[in-house]
């Protein structure tokens, strides 16, 4: 990891979790407390119903709250639809934009990402902003390449005054057991790294890059150890406080 950066372990929940999971959230509240708190960015981006009362009894433990998505507006007719500004009202710090599941199931693009991105900065909130490439095209030697064109099409040009947070998810690696091998993930966080400073300078030398996709307890040390990756974004293994926590203590 890059040691002048604060890396964050971030939790994505997606479509899982009622009032029994905060069970879960309160195990993990007392590991984290009895270890002394925990020595990185700990986010949960629970489902929107749970926000509010995660962040009720998750804050003294030091963990942070996020969303999974927003629409672009403020407000407005688009039923079914949650704002960075309304995810904000509930506690939410941090918002994933652009995950490949919300790219495949609701066809999101690099333009509609992007806006989501600078929604999530208006409400001053941190979009966590997800790039990746398919099984296909890292087969076909297209992974650098498409990552490139969604990291040129999803971030905004100007985030001055903001943060962001990017995260690495391979699709091929999300829900699978599967994971790149070191090497490969080394190739594609230098390459992001390279790309961030290029656009951005010292502003993206110090933005965090996430990797995402079947990290658990027993590969967290390892890919958490590689050049330029910043922390994880985690999805089934954060819905169990033991392996949350595992990971979390392998920063
Ligand atoms: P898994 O950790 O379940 O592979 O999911 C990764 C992910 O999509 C996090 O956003």
């Amino acid at each position: 990891m890059t040691a002048q950066i604060t890396p964050l372990i971030a939790g994505n929940w997606k479509m899982n979790g009622t009032t029994a999971s905060l069970g879960e959230v309160q195990k993990l509240a007392g590991l984290l407390t009895q270890g002394g708190g925990p020595r990185c960015t700990v986010v949960i981006c629970p489902p929107a119903t749970l926000l509010e009362r995660l962040n009720e009894l998750a804050a003294s433990s030091g963990i942070v709250t996020g969303g999974q998505d927003c629409h672009p507006a403020p407000s407005g007719a688009h039923t079914g639809d949650i704002s960075a500004q309304m995810l904000a009202d509930a506690g939410a710090q941090y918002v994933i934009v652009g995950h490949s599941e919300r790219r495949t199931d609701h066809h999101e693009t690099d333009d509609l990402v992007q806006l989501k991105a600078l929604a999530v900065h208006s409400a001053g909130l941190v979009p966590i902003i997800c790039v990746g490439e398919t099984e296909d095209q890292r087969d076909a030697g297209d992974a650098l390449s498409v990552v490139a064109a969604q990291l040129a099409g999803s971030l905004p040009d100007d985030w001055t005054g903001h943060e962001i947070v990017i995260a690495y998810e391979p699709v091929w690696a999300i829900g699978t057991g599967r994971t790149p091998t070191p090497a490969e993930i080394a190739e594609m966080h230098d390459a992001i790294r390279a790309d961030l400073e290029t656009r951005f300078g010292e502003r993206g030398a110090a933005t965090r890059i996430l990797y995402g996709g079947s990290m658990k307890p027993s590969n967290a040390s390892q890919i958490l150890r590689i050049g330029n990756v910043n922390g994880g974004l985690v999805g089934g293994a954060s819905l169990l406080a033991n392996d949350f926590h595992a990971i979390i203590s392998a920063v």
